[in-house]
């Protein structure tokens, strides 16, 4: 397998002062879904922000490090043209145009001319997510979370991407929700040969989704390996899935527990 995107020593500040990264250095493969995992400010955010170019506007900027996309180097391009190769961002916040009905949503952002592969791509969404489907005239401000999370990701998907890259995919959503969520991009990717690198706060949602998963802590990783491996591998059950009767506890209980025992 080949691979796409190799993320390599990354160092990110903010306001030239604060270091959000410190030297990310991740890797993803053509096709694959891959997670990143980590606790609140660990840079998750950062890293898909800096991918996508989208740091600007909080005067961040990529102090070292690269990021190659199929070989091209990307570190410090402007947004325009890292949307132009092929990556689109599905964002933790403001995803949709609350105004716009669902429907004026994918057109807004439909970045093909050719009307034939608007439609198709379009189609395509609402294949996927019948549920956008009923609601096509509906104003998305008026959206519940799960669907809204649904136009986002139809959205990024009309733009026909290479590389999809989603903040916080079930962040506040039902769980019957995510598990539709789930299946619906595993489908996608399949149909569209699509690779997708997404950051997700609960592990267990994170290695039903994906191949491979990095761990982040105080910008930078920690771990890496196959889904498998991490959820077989003692010290990040215990860290990071928690066991026994603590079951399915999201990433997030879990990192504020740890810290409590660290401290304790
Ligand atoms: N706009 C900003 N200005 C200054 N510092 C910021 C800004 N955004 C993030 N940071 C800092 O950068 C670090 C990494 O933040 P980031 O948002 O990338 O973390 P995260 O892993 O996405 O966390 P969360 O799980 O809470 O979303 C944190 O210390 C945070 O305080
Ligand atoms: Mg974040």
């Amino acid at each position: 397998m080949s691979t796409l995107l190799t993320v390599e020593n990354l160092h990110v500040s903010y306001q030239r002062a604060i270091t959000a990264l410190t030297g990310v250095s991740l890797s993803v493969d053509s096709g694959q879904i891959v997670a990143i995992l980590g606790a609140n400010g660990a840079g998750k955010t950062t890293t898909l922000r800096a991918i996508s170019g989208f740091i600007g506007l909080d005067n961040a900027r990529v102090t070292q490090g690269s990021i190659r996309f199929d070989g091209t180097e990307l570190a410090r391009r402007p947004p325009y043209q890292i949307t132009r190769q092929g990556i689109a961002l599905v964002p933790e916040r403001d995803k949709v145009f609350p105004n716009l009905s669902v429907h004026e949503n994918l057109e807004v952002v439909s970045s093909r001319s050719d009307g034939a592969e608007r439609a198709r791509l379009q189609d395509l969404v609402y294949t996927h997510f019948p549920r956008l489907g009923a609601l096509k005239k509906r104003e998305a401000g008026l959206l519940s979370g799960g669907e809204r999370q649904m136009l986002a990701l139809g959205s990024a998907i009309v733009c026909a991407p290479r590389l999809m890259l989603i903040d916080e995919l079930s962040l506040g959503l039902a769980p019957v929700i995510v598990e539709e969520i789930v299946e619906h991009l595993k489908s996608i990717r399949t149909d569209l040969g699509l690779t997708i690198l997404l950051v997700e706060q609960s592990a267990a949602v994170a290695f039903r989704l994906a191949e491979r998963a990095f761990v982040m802590e105080h910008g930078g990783v920690v771990l890496s390996g196959s889904s498998a491996e991490l959820e077989s591998n003692d010290a990040v059950r215990n860290a990071y899935l928690g066991t026994g009767s603590e079951g399915r506890r999201s990433y997030r209980d879990l990192a504020m527990a740890r810290d409590k025992e660290l401290k304790a």
